[in-house]
């Protein structure tokens, strides 16, 4: 039986149950038949939208298809807010905090720390806590200026932060609802207090005379006129999202992108001899096609502000009523035929700009630049080491993120 078939057959209450299973466990082939005979599915939770043309009029339509959904996690931080002046000032200081000009050294402390790393492995690792996680934990630590904390806390506040906004929904269903909303309350206060104190420390060491260049040191360098709204409390909440943007999101793309090229050995041994021969654009090529097969999340959420006809004047023109959760397909989307023809093949000549790793219109990625260079640089170090190999599956332990991966390679020749 096809996946509409029985789905329409079920209770209305199994409907989202049985789409959600099959999203988890075999997406391609649940996601081919959506794009190709019910391109918007409406369940009883959500709506979800297969194709890429219509991924991208949701995604690009904020005034519509808004944020909601984060605010009751993230307050007033710029992923909670749509189009409001509070955004667009808030994303225009950061990306100037966050200079481009800093990729060349970012990506060169990626670089060492993953070597350092894999050089004292001997062979075998579990990466997720050894590498996909710590690696961004140090990138926090040394670059963004977290500079006296403690990286297990690090990552303690990121992750339950994590889950609560991305994957602790009323669609998600989640039985375990109330206790990480409250881990995640409960990490936040701790990160604040933290934030205050390195806050404190850095405008002491300024006052010496002692910068050094890291983001949060730039953030309080500046003068901000009053007029424009920029607060030490707004200054806070930014500081904050740089620790919670980077360190989960980084594990997930880089645990999918190095799993889709381990079963892919062909691809595998065209990255490596491009890393090998340092070219890195084609061997990001291969981490990016790699990421479109495997992104970070299989959707992109939102609610609908108003009533909107998606894919109007088109046979599949579905009509969503405001209120609406909506799921951006985007690992559908990046398999639709119409914009990626082969889309199960391997091809690292796509256009990655019609890709989704990291976000799409308004809230796209804030630290897209440097998601671009420290996914690859990461996986770099992987497909470098001799006969890497799987000594299981990526383990998610039955919660959103990757939690345990052994990996092992011929160890002395990496
Ligand atoms: C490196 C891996 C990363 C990945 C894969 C990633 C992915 C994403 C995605 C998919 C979104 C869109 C969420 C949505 O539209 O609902 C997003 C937004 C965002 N990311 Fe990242 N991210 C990464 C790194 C970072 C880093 C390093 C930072 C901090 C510097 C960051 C900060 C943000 C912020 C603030 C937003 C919201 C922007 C806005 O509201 O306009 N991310 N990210």
């Amino acid at each position: 039986m096809s996946y509409l078939a029985e789905f329409d057959a079920a209770a209305p209450d199994d409907r989202w149950p049985l789409a959600k299973g099959w999203m988890e466990r075999e997406p391609s082939a649940f996601f081919r038949e959506l794009r190709r005979d019910r391109p918007i599915l409406v369940t009883p939770a959500c709506t979800l939208v297969a194709r890429h043309a219509d991924v991208v009029e949701c995604m690009s339509n904020a005034e519509v298809f808004t944020v909601e959904l984060y605010r009751s996690k993230m307050g007033t931080y710029m992923l909670a807010q749509d189009d409001t002046p509070d955004h667009s000032r808030d994303k225009a200081i950061m990306r100037t905090m966050l200079s481009r000009d800093d990729l060349p050294r970012i990506r060169a402390l990626i670089g060492e720390v993953t070597a350092e790393i894999l050089a004292g492995a001997r062979g075998r690792i579990e990466a997720v806590s050894r590498v996909t996680r710590r690696v961004p934990i140090e990138l926090v630590i040394r670059y963004f200026g977290f500079s006296t904390a403690d990286p297990k806390k690090l990552a303690r506040w990121s992750y339950w932060s994590q889950y609560d906004s991305f994957y602790n929904h009323d669609f998600d269903r989640q039985r375990r609802s109330a206790p990480i909303h409250r881990r995640s309350r409960k990490a936040a206060a701790e990160m604040a207090a933290y934030i205050g104190e390195e806050i404190a420390a850095k405008i002491a060491g300024i006052q010496k005379g002692e910068v050094r260049d890291d983001v949060v040191t730039r953030m309080l360098l500046t003068r901000y006129p009053p007029a424009i709204g920029f607060t030490p409390e707004r200054l806070g909440l930014n500081v904050g999202g740089l620790l919670i943007g980077a360190v989960e999101t980084t594990s997930q793309s880089v645990t999918g992108a190095l799993a889709e090229l381990l079963r892919r050995p062909r691809a595998l041994a065209e990255a490596k001899q491009a890393a090998l021969r340092g070219d890195l654009e084609t061997f990001d090529r291969h981490v990016f096609e790699a990421l479109r097969l495997r992104p970070l999340s299989p959707y992109l959420f939102r609610k609908s502000a108003r009533d909107y006809t998606v894919a109007k004047g088109t046979a599949r023109q579905t009509t969503i009523p405001a209120g609406t959760t909506v799921l951006a397909l985007i690992a559908s989307a990046m398999r639709d035929e119409d914009e990626f023809p082969l889309p199960e093949e391997f091809n690292i000549h796509r256009p990655l700009e019609r890709t989704f790793h990291l976000g799409w219109g308004l809230h796209e990625c804030l630290g897209k630049h440097i998601g671009m260079v420290m996914i690859p640089e990461i996986v770099r170090h992987f497909v470098l080491l001799d006969e890497l190999r799987e000594r299981a599956p990526i383990d998610c332990k039955g919660g959103p993120f990757p939690e345990r991966w052994e990996l092992e390679w011929s160890a002395g020749e990496a």
